[in-house]
């Protein structure tokens, strides 16, 4: 059998790879501390089980959807960005109920590109986006990510002739995995950059609930102009602890959203309904679980933080995701590191480098744990007596 072309262009999965490490450690019999992945090990709030529990008995949520799913979920992601974020959203045309937000950031890309034409993406960011690329055979032109540059990129340092052959651009705030938020007038100076170049934004938001000390993500949408150049990616995975129930959304330009409904219209019809009435009531029920999660994320964080800084490693603290952006040693590569506290301390974090030559230097960390664990894994990298 020969395989499209197309799957050749597929990269390996990143995180298959890490966690296939994890697991091969966790055979051999060792505690092996999971720091590497991405997903929430709180549980669904009860409320939003329930509203599953009754939708299920209803036979009518027993047959397929509608293909571009119930009005109570594109409703309930409607008034969600009304209520929380102040943006008028249409349910009916600028809204698009995807499995997941993943599957949305290469259907986007489908819909989008051309063989040969740039998408612009962020360096260090999420492996995701390049997946769609390579599949519309088109070009990933990377824009670095940097602590100097408060893990902005810096649009002027794009070439002119590169900026002619983009169509499309993700951005990702608060970011995976530098866990850094964006001020407004980034996104003004990004509207700007897509007005005139005719590139469509793809605003990465699957983190948009989850900024600390107070602060509140900015959602790309609340800026004049966005919905004229693009869209936003919502999930529900992260807000209200649903992975495992694959709940997300493209929002905004309806010319983009109506695109990626036409294509989703080839591959589902839609994702099961009683989930789509579970994810109607997280979205429009008490919001009162979210800040409780956010408090719980945020104590992590400044427990871990504390503790690493006691044992001398030295790192900004994340201002939202549920990760840590950590710094490595001087003189070592972050795989380097990567395998160090995996073989010497039985600990997965990420390497930089799997996220873009300019991870290189960092490791990310997943705050997934309870306490006493994340403590457990300072205590194992204490020994190590690297930072001392
Ligand atoms: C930056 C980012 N975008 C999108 C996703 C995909 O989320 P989901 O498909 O669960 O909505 C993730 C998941 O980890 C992520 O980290």
């Amino acid at each position: 059998m020969k395989a499209a072309a197309r799957m050749d262009r597929l990269p390996r999965h990143f995180f298959s790879t890490l966690v296939q490490k994890a697991a091969a450690l966790n055979k051999a019999g060792f505690d092996v501390i999971d720091l590497g992945r991405g997903s929430p090990d709180l549980a669904t709030p009860p409320h939003i089980i329930q509203a599953l529990h009754e939708a299920a008995q209803n036979p009518l949520y027993h047959r397929y959807s509608p293909f571009e799913g119930y009005p109570e979920i594109r409703e309930g992601i409607s008034t969600w960005y009304a209520q929380k974020r102040g943006v008028t959203i249409d349910p009916d045309l600028e809204v698009s109920i995807l499995f997941g937000s993943k599957v949305g950031l290469v259907e986007v890309a489908l819909c989008l590109l051309e063989p040969g034409d740039v998408c612009l993406v962020p360096d260090p960011g999420y492996p995701d986006y390049l997946s769609g690329i390579a599949l519309a055979a088109a070009e990933a032109y990377p824009m670095p990510l940097l602590a100097t540059h408060d893990y902005l990129p810096d649009f002027e340092a794009i070439p002119e002739d590169v900026l002619k052959r983009a169509k499309l651009m993700f951005l990702n705030y608060p970011g995976n995995p530098t866990a850094a938020l964006a001020p407004r007038a980034f996104y003004e100076r990004a509207i700007r950059v897509a007005k005139k170049h005719d590139i469509i934004i793809a605003h990465d938001y699957a983190y948009g609930a989850l900024g600390f000390d107070g602060r509140r993500p900015v959602s790309f949408l609340e800026l004049e102009g966005a919905k004229e150049v693009g869209i936003e990616f919502y999930s529900l995975s992260k807000t209200y602890s649903m992975s495992g129930w694959r709940v997300g959304f493209a929002l905004g330009n309806p010319d983009v959203v109506g695109l990626i409904n036409k294509l989703q219209n080839h591959f589902f019809a839609n994702i099961p309904p009683a989930i789509q009435m579970m994810a109607a009531q997280a979205l429009v029920g008490p919001q009162d679980c979210v800040d409780e999660m956010v408090q719980v994320y945020e104590t992590r964080r400044n427990v871990f933080l504390q503790g690493l800084t006691q044992i001398g490693w030295k790192a900004d603290p994340p201002g939202g995701t549920f990760f840590a952006w950590l710094p490595i040693p001087e003189k070592m590569t972050s795989q380097d590191y990567t395998d160090l506290l995996l073989e010497q301390a039985h600990i997965v974090v990420a390497p930089g480098t799997g996220f873009g030559v300019h991870g290189e230097g960092y490791v990310r960390v997943g705050l997934l744990h309870e306490i006493p664990r994340l403590m457990e894994a300072v205590e194992r990298i204490r020994k190590l007596k690297i930072w001392e």
